[in-house]
């Protein structure tokens, strides 16, 4: 049984001039328990695939799907009301800015217990009980001093071990993390990560993180997805992707990894290859990496299509192990 399943998932922005897409067909799955990695570019609709998830996307904004099947239940078939509902009954999402999170006029006790209460926590004593509860799960040492204060009062990582608790306390399914530590001192970042995977594999819940940090997620996930412009170009089990990357993208991040284990370069980008992604209304013809691709050959001016290869998993390249194909399109 899978704990997230979206199939064809697109996002548009609409313009007087018609829509603008920017992330086109993606398909993921997650087992339930499952870590996730989602990598790429900055500009590669990261966000947007987690948003539009989520049902926060901006009215400006358009998605479709197939489905988005989360935890057994189909989100595309549900009305606007019953899909926020049940969204928020089983996930979760915590943003690069803690602040994106929190409230600065309210204390953290009021905002954790608002939190508590709404996902039906008890009593006054009980949510109180709760809410330290959570603060001491994510590390933080003197619960009962934090609850007191408010968000400007926190050093950044401690607002984010907060944020944490805040999306902890919905009980989620599914934690969707968007890059949680690129705006923490080095020394936090990985503290963060661990006490997501940590809470992660203790609670047994879903965690998708997003970063652009090939490094971390080579150490902490079960699966990776690699999208570039919009696009998923490859989405394997990690220890397959580590072993033998199948899309030319991938094994230039990885190449591009100084070391793997020297992780955490505050800020660190992707530069795996010369060039810039693609303005979304000035994509190349055929595939969206053929300008910057090492391996481009002629039949690349045609679209590649994610293809499902026996025993590895999926990728988006002309070149990618053709004998091996399973032409059946194999679940991954
Ligand atoms: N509010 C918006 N209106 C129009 N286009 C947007 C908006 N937000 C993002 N985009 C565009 O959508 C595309 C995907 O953006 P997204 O934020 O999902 O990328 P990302 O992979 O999360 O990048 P980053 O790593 O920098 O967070 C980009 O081309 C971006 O310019
Ligand atoms: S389809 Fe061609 S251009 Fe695209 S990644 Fe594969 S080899 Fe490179
Ligand atoms: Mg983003």
């Amino acid at each position: 049984m899978h704990l997230l399943r979206v199939e064809n998932l697109s996002v548009s922005y609409l313009t007087e001039s018609g829509e603008v897409p920017i992330v086109d067909r993606m398909s993921i799955k997650m087992g339930m328990g499952e870590i996730l990695g989602v990598v790429g570019e900055s500009g590669s609709g990261k966000s947007m695939m987690a948003l539009a998830i989520m049902g926060l996307l901006s009215p400006k904004m358009r998605m479709r799907a197939d489905y988005i099947n989360l935890d057994g239940e189909d989100l595309m078939k549900m009305s606007v009301e019953d899909r926020a509902a049940y969204v928020a009954s089983k996930a979760a999402i915590i943003f690069q800015e803690p602040q994106a999170s929190l409230n600065p006029c309210f204390s953290i006790a009021s905002q954790l217990d608002e939190t508590i209460a709404f996902h039906g926590g008890g009593g006054r004593a009980d949510r109180k009980t709760k809410a330290l509860e959570l603060l001491d799960d994510v590390g933080i040492n003197r619960p009962d001093l934090v609850l007191k204060m408010y968000p400007h009062q926190l050093s950044g990582g401690m607002n984010q071990r907060v944020a944490i608790a805040m999306a902890l306390a919905c009980e989620p399914r599914l934690l969707i993390a968007d890059e949680p530590t690129t705006a923490l001192d080095v020394t936090i970042q990985s503290q963060i990560i661990e006490l997501l995977v940590k809470l992660s594999r203790a609670q047994q819940s879903g965690l998708m993180l997003i970063t652009h940090d090939f490094a971390l997620l080579s150490e902490n996930t079960d699966r990776i997805g690699v999208v570039y412009s919009g696009q998923l170009m490859e989405h394997a089990a990690t220890e397959n992707i580590l072993s033998s990357p199948h899309h030319p993208y991938t094994k230039a991040l990885l190449d591009s990894i100084p070391q793997l284990g020297d992780r955490h370069v505050k800020g660190s980008r992707l530069f795996a290859l010369d060039g810039n992604i693609p303005a979304i209304d000035q994509l190349p013809v055929g595939c969206r990496l053929g300008p910057r691709c090492p391996k481009a050959e002629r039949q690349c001016v045609n679209t590649p299509e994610l293809r499902s290869i026996e025993n590895y998993g999926k990728v988006r390249c002309h070149l990618a192990s053709v004998s091996s194909v399973n032409k059946a399109e194999a679940d991954s």
